[in-house]
């Protein structure tokens, strides 16, 4: 709480490489005008051997930046080089958002807060259940899988093509967590409530497999953290067989929520406009 969170016109980042595709400046840029905040959130690209003289500029105030955003490849020396990692960022071995406060760097991880508050604005009650499938075991099933563990499901269950990276994060997230190879996809989906993709199949228009989703419980939500398309091609059959679905662009812009507070000292609201806005530049490009 240093008095920088008052003060207007801070300047805030996402940094990454590269960097130029990213959507956060227009999420933050959309907060930013409609709060009526005379601050600034733009692209920085470091590259990975420049990283840590970048940190070292946030730390010691040259760069001017109140904190900002980290992306792909730079979350895990993110979250080594800040000077508080909080407890998400230290069970995870990475971080995704990072605020100076009275000279120290604090750091996050907001992608499994981003995709709670998805599900939890647009399937309330997707929580019901206790049992949930993880289909994918790459970085970001991480946040996913600590996420949904928190928020009190009973047994978690993560299935991927490699089955060692399944193991490797089952024993990462504890008891309630455990791994499997694909062939067992159909069996450990009976009677979960919930099924998350986290494979990059089907991702922008590439192939994805014709899964079976009817041994699920009938009320189970279908989610997908890929949102290009919107209405990913595992999403589709899901729905196709009566299922419910929720998109995972809503994970993009709640994940963006805590960081634009810490930075700009108001929370601000992911409203139909913001989700309109996303939609039309991912049709423009
Ligand atoms: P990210 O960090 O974005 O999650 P990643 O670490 O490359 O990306 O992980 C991608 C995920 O998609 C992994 O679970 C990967 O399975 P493997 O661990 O076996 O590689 C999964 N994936 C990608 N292509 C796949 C395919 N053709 N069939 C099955 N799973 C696939």
């Amino acid at each position: 709480m240093g008095d920088s969170r008052e003060t207007f016109g801070q300047k805030a980042f996402v940094t990454g490489f590269p960097i130029k595709h990213s959507r956060s400046p227009l999420i933050h840029g959309y907060w930013l005008k409609t709060l009526g905040l005379p601050g600034s959130y733009r692209a920085h690209e470091v590259a990975p051997e420049a990283f840590a003289d970048f940190i070292r500029s946030l730390k010691d105030g040259s760069s001017g930046f109140a904190g900002g955003n980290v992306t792909i490849p730079h979350k895990e020396l993110a979250f080594r080089l800040a000077d508080k990692p909080d407890e998400l960022s230290h069970e995870l071995g990475a971080s995704n958002t990072l605020w100076l406060d009275d000279g120290i760097l604090h750091a996050t991880n907001t992608d499994g807060r981003g995709f709670i508050a998805n599900l939890d604005e647009r399937h309330p009650g997707w929580d019901r259940h206790e049992t949930a499938v993880v289909f994918g075991a790459g970085g970001a099933s991480r946040a996913i899988i600590q996420a949904v563990r928190d928020r009190g499901f009973r047994e978690i269950h993560i299935v991927n093509r490699t089955v060692e990276r399944a193991r490797e994060l089952a024993d990462r997230f504890g008891p309630k967590v455990y791994a499997h190879p694909a062939a067992a996809l159909a069996e450990v989906m009976k009677g979960a409530g919930l099924f998350i993709n986290t494979t990059s199949l089907g991702m922008d228009g590439e192939p994805a497999p014709q899964l079976d989703f009817t041994p699920l419980s009938a009320d189970a939500v279908v989610t997908d953290i890929v949102y290009v398309p919107l209405k990913t091609p595992i999403l589709a059959q899901a729905e196709e067989q009566g299922f419910s679905i929720v998109d995972g662009l809503g994970m993009l812009l709640h994940q963006a929520v805590p960081g634009f507070e810490k930075w700009f000292g108001r929370r601000p609201v992911v409203d139909a406009a913001l989700r309109a806005l996303i939609i039309a530049d991912m049709k423009a490009h």
